[in-house]
């Protein structure tokens, strides 16, 4: 049976270019016909033109059924979901067929049916007669429909399964999600054309005859195989100009949107146009919370647009081809782009690769196909500057095929493949995932050597980027900025990607959003697929808006004199002039003042306004803006910015002791606040663990020390005048160690004065979650929280880069980071004062503020969002310190400096009536 053969199709005609023609054609996406069978083996008796369709069900084209009702989707990372037997799969093998009647326009004759994805075998039937198979679930397939056409009624048949031998090559951690999920066409156009275009104005094309004209640079009727000079604007990523061109055939005249630029590599530094490259990148995956991968171009353009603003100038299409239209989009709006081969096979890893197919003679054919038809499709596209060969396919001679026929083909772009760390076949080395510190090493050059002394000085002078870095699962990821900056020191160093662009969960009545096990299936890995900088409704998380700030493309720093900005130009390839600065001076976050600033167009050192000292917290911020619109953002969109303190005179000594109205202690415990019933404050040093804490083992020590379930013990309360002191010792059952906390309250000035010195005792030598305090109020109590200091968004030790320093406002809902999967979230920082409604808290100097409707116990229990229901208290959080996020999901952990160790500590807190 053709499902496990190792050919990758059969009557498929020779992979072209995507090419707009003015060819007619017609769209057979819509609805079709549909049935779900269990098995592969079912009577194909359905692609009979007479056949009766009509008990079937409607199903959209391009959809994956497993999203309209029929079957259900399932998630795996490495592992496949079916035993490891190439090329053999389970007859338990879904299996949708297709039918589509379309009637032909009068006149039309020949034509090529021509399926943009189908997932993942797939079979076809035109009017009875079967025109062939394809595999390849994320690449185009054209047949030949001329000979059987006829006018008037048509019916097409498909017949795609879920499973195949090629369900080996395509083991990317995602979602199972078999369907015709890309658009289906009959097209009378035939053309293919491969322009070759040089930043220098080297301009000529390749073709089967044909004419190519572009008027606006004068050329009109270029041969194929001729080269003229012309003097164009190159293409970059900043500045993606793009030239309109046609190449006329006798039947068929097609429009290309040509882009004159060039890739290299240099000394080993990775250069566009002759200058370096610095990749800020994302790895994307197609997807849509309700549509799978069957992404529309609304979707595509919403994410090009929200990288662009994002500062993201890169995009790894991890990891396969994707729809044609992206890679429009990528050149027109401007993004370098990794295009990689819709190939995986890491699940071998787990059986030490043992028959992988990348080494196995078979399934070369079906390799190479696989990178012919990516090439071929995607070859005209400026934004394309790398071939990647797959990811994660481990080794093998069938890796030497691709890459050899690549460089033939196509020799103007380096080859990319993370997987062969000996990079044998590839011109950049490639990684995933390396601490800073191995990062670091590498741009020094000075990595470990590889075993064979040739294949090293090869790899030795090669440009260095981290295919994949900074893990983004749940509340993360840490350490962009460090990473940002050893990419911007050294030349080697050609930048990365981040995992990766979208959370794929799944909307779902009960839980919100789903993710792995949430369909039932036997194996899975649960939210490991939830780890984007977008939520799955494509809202930015709080890690892309840090992204944002680590990749700016202008530094502006403060000299320490003060009164001076220095302003960097960081783009490769374009000047400020398309920016405004403006320095903004806040007392107490309110503005004051705004000045507009010049600066001149390569950057320089600006004199900054004075501005008058005061008794209250002042800062000026510089912003970058966009001076006009811009295709991607409208005028005024930030860029970039930097804030510095101006200096501002002491406040004012607090008063002396007095009484407080409302105010109870019972036992040593504060019971009444300015007539607010509390609970607390009290130490606390748990949190609801992180995805990184999981990973990185820290939650499972975290637990079985009992950090979750700690006691509180009052000692002593003693009273010496103004002052009531609480001796306590906090701890958790069954071991031995704690912390001794003092509270010394006192009245002053008409607010309550807490102070706490920590003391640790016993053995304390993991990393704690958090040192802090927890108070709950009457949920009545609390809606909306103003506060002075970091925001608006949340902040952690190693992440919060987009959190600046001024006066903000939201309700609790708001204050809340919805990860799908929830864990510790919402963590304001560096707070001076919150206005929490009956009474402010103040920090001597700063605090760290969280507010939530429930406990960190049921934070910590619930799976998804809509497991958290509020309650009818208010818990707060005023922390002195929090341990780091990091990326331990995948990579490392927090960088030791962002680890929080318990020892002697002191915190003040000053709670005034509103
Ligand atoms: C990498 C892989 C990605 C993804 C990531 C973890 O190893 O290339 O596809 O699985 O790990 O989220």
């Amino acid at each position: 049976m053709e499902l496990v053969t190792f050919a990758p199709g059969s009557g498929l005609l020779a992979p072209r270019a995507a090419l707009r023609s003015d060819a007619p054609s017609l769209d057979l996406n819509g609805t079709w016909r549909f049935r779900l069978s269990p098995v592969a083996d079912v009577p194909e008796d359905f692609a009979d033109p007479g056949y009766d369709d009509s008990g079937w069900a409607e199903l959209p084209v391009p959809s994956h059924w497993p999203l309209h009702g029929h079957g259900a989707p399932a998630y795996t990372n490495v592992v496949y979901p079916f035993p490891v037997d190439p090329p053999y799969v389970p007859d338990e093998n879904p299996t949708g067929d297709h039918r589509r009647v379309f009637d032909l326009p009068e006149g039309w004759s020949g034509g090529r049916l021509r399926f943009e994805g189908a997932d993942s075998f797939a079979r076809v039937w035109l009017n009875g007669h079967e025109l062939g198979f394809w595999t390849g679930s994320r690449l185009p397939a054209e047949f030949d429909a001329g000979p059987w056409l006829r006018p008037g009624r048509n019916v097409l048949a498909v017949r795609v399964h879920q499973w195949s031998a090629a369900s080996y090559l395509e083991d990317q951690d995602m979602w199972w999600l078999p369907g015709i999920f890309r658009d289906v066409t009959l097209t009378r156009s035939a053309a293919d054309v491969f322009v070759h275009a040089t930043h220098d104005g080297r301009l000529s094309f390749e073709g089967p005859g044909g004419r190519l004209d572009l008027p606006e640079l004068g050329v009109s009727g270029l041969e194929p195989g001729v080269e003229v000079r012309v003097e164009a604007e190159p293409w970059t990523a900043e500045t993606p100009r793009l030239y309109d061109a046609t190449v006329t055939f006798p039947e068929e005249t097609v429009r290309l949107r040509v882009g004159f630029r060039t890739v290299s590599i240099e000394d080993g530094v990775l250069l566009a146009n002759g200058r370096p490259l610095l990749l800020k990148g994302v790895n994307r995956h197609e997807f849509d919370p309700r549509r799978g991968r069957a992404v529309t171009r609304e979707t595509m353009r919403e994410d090009v647009l929200l990288m662009k603003r994002h500062n993201v100038n890169a995009v790894r299409t991890s990891h396969y081809p994707p729809h044609p239209a992206f890679l429009d989009l990528c050149d027109e709006l401007g993004l370098w782009v990794i295009d990689e081969c819709d190939l995986e096979t890491h699940g071998f890893e787990r059986i030490g690769w043992r028959g992988n197919p990348t080494d196995d003679p078979r399934y070369e054919a079906a390799l190479l196909d696989r990178m012919r038809r990516m090439v071929e499709r995607d070859k005209n596209h400026p934004s394309v500057v790398m071939w990647s060969l797959g990811n994660e396919a481990g080794v093998g001679r069938n890796l030497a095929v691709m890459a050899g026929w690549t460089r033939e083909r196509d020799p103007s772009r380096p080859l990319h493949y993370e997987g062969d760390r000996s990079c044998a076949h590839t011109d950049v080395y490639s990684r995933m995932y390396a601490s800073h510190a191995e990062v670091e090493a590498i741009g020094r050059g000075e990595e470990d050597p590889l075993d064979d002394p040739e294949l090293d000085a090869r790899r030795r002078a090669m440009p260095f980027l981290q295919c994949e870095y900074a893990h983004a699962m749940g509340n993360g990821p840490g350490g962009l900025a460090e990473y940002q900056e050893l990419f911007e020191r050294y030349p080697r160093l050609a930048g990365g990607f981040v995992w990766e662009w979208i959370d794929h969960g799944i909307e779902h009545p009960a839980h919100g959003y789903a993710y792995g096990g949430d369909f039932g299936e036997p194996l899975h890995d649960g939210n490991f697929v939830i780890d984007g900088l977008v939520f799955p409704d494509r809202t930015p998380s709080p890690g892309l808006l840090d992204l944002k700030k680590a990749f700016e493309p202008v530094r502006i720093t403060f000299a320490e004199s003060g009164g001076v900005a220095r302003v960097v130009n960081g783009h490769g390839f374009r000047d400020l002039s398309h920016l405004r600065f403006t320095a903004t001076v806040e007392v107490e976050g309110e503005a004051v003042a705004e000045h507009p600033l010049e600066v001149p167009p390569d950057g320089g050192e600006v004199r900054l306004p004075g501005a008058a000292a005061g008794p209250r917290e002042r800062w000026l911020t510089v912003r970058a803006l966009l001076a006009t619109d811009q295709p991607w953002a409208p005028a005024g969109h930030e860029v970039a910015w930097s804030q510095t303190r101006l200096p501002s005179e002491p406040p004012a000594p607090a008063g002396a002791a007095s009484d407080l109205p409302g105010t109870v202690f019972a036992g040593g415990r504060l019971t009444r606040l300015f007539g607010v019933e509390v609970e607390g404050p009290r130490l606390d040093l748990w949190r609801a663990p992180t995805d990184n804490d999981r990973y990185s083992g820290l939650e499972a020590r975290w637990r079985a020390l009992g950090l979750h379930r700690l006691t509180h013990r009052t000692d002593a309360v003693e009273r010496d005048g103004d002052t009531l002191t609480v001796r306590t010792r906090v701890a958790p059952a069954a071991g031995d160690l704690g912390m001794r906390a003092t509270y010394r309250w006192t009245a002053t000035g008409g607010a309550l004065l807490l102070r706490v010195d920590v003391e640790p005792e016993g053995d304390w030598s993991d990393p704690i979650p958090r040192l802090g305090f927890t108070m709950t109020l009457p949920g009545a109590a609390v809606d909306r929280i103003t506060w002075f200091g970091r925001g608006p968004g949340e902040a952690y030790p190693d992440t919060g880069l987009a959190a600046r320093v001024g006066r903000w406002s939201a309700t609790v809902e708001e204050l809340q980071t919805p990860y799908v999967r929830p864990q510790e979230n919402g963590h304001r920082a560096e707070v001076r004062w919150a206005d929490l409604g009956p009474f402010r808290v103040s920090g001597e100097p700063v605090f760290g503020l969280t507010a939530r409707r429930w406990s960190t116990a049921e934070l910590a229990a619930a799976r998804h969002r809509p497991d958290l229901t509020p309650g009818d208290r208010v818990h707060l959080h005023l922390d002195l310190a929090h341990q780091g996020i990091g990326t331990a999901t995948c990579g490392p952990g927090p960088l030791p400096r962002y680890d929080l160790y318990a020892g002697p500590a002191t915190f003040t807190l000053r709670f005034t009536p509103a």
